[in-house]
């Protein structure tokens, strides 16, 4: 096992767009292991690599959180294909804890990336699954929930998020 601390909202590296990987970096392995050991010890159904500080364009989803290895989801450098409809669902983030936000999402959407062997893997996905891969592309991008947010619950959040970020994060 190999928990990586995660990273909060305020710091720089959440909030950057991430680097694609370069086929064949041989830390991404690694990487990997370490991200779904993080995702499952948090516990959480996502996780970008931004959030255990690595601006790497890298994100695993597990909507069973380890209970189904079929459901678990890993890809580097992935990209949106299509996004259809919309959605509005609460959505909280390991990197924001205690606090949640209803962004509008896609309700369909296709995704491409590479797993960590390197195969190309298409996703097509609704609901959770879904808005999971927008959460975390999303961070890939040095976006967070809190920015999808309507302009005034945005500035309500980010206040208190600000004061957090200030103590530490501190419970
Ligand atoms: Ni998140």
């Amino acid at each position: 096992m190999a928990i990586r601390p995660i990273v909060k909202w305020g710091d720089p590296v959440l909030h950057a767009p991430s680097a694609p990987v370069a086929v064949g970096d041989a830390s991404l392995r690694q990487l990997f292991v370490d991200m779904v050991d993080t995702m499952y010890g948090a516990p959480g159904i996502g996780l970008a690599a931004p959030q255990i500080g690595v601006g790497l364009r890298v994100i695993v989803i597990d909507l069973s959180v380890g209970k189904d290895p079929s459901q678990l989801i890993q890809l580097y450098n992935p990209e949106f294909l299509s996004r259809e409809g919309e959605q509005k669902e609460d959505e909280g983030c390991l990197s924001i804890p205690g606090h949640y936000g209803s962004p509008v999402r896609p309700e369909k959407v296709v995704v491409k990336g590479l797993d960590p062997q390197g195969v190309e893997r298409t996703y097509t996905a609704t609901e959770l699954l879904a808005r999971a891969f927008c959460h975390e592309i999303d961070h890939i991008d040095g976006q967070l929930f809190v920015d999808r947010l309507s302009p005034l619950k945005r500035d309500l959040l980010k206040r208190k998020l600000r004061k957090k970020a200030r103590s530490g994060w501190e419970e």
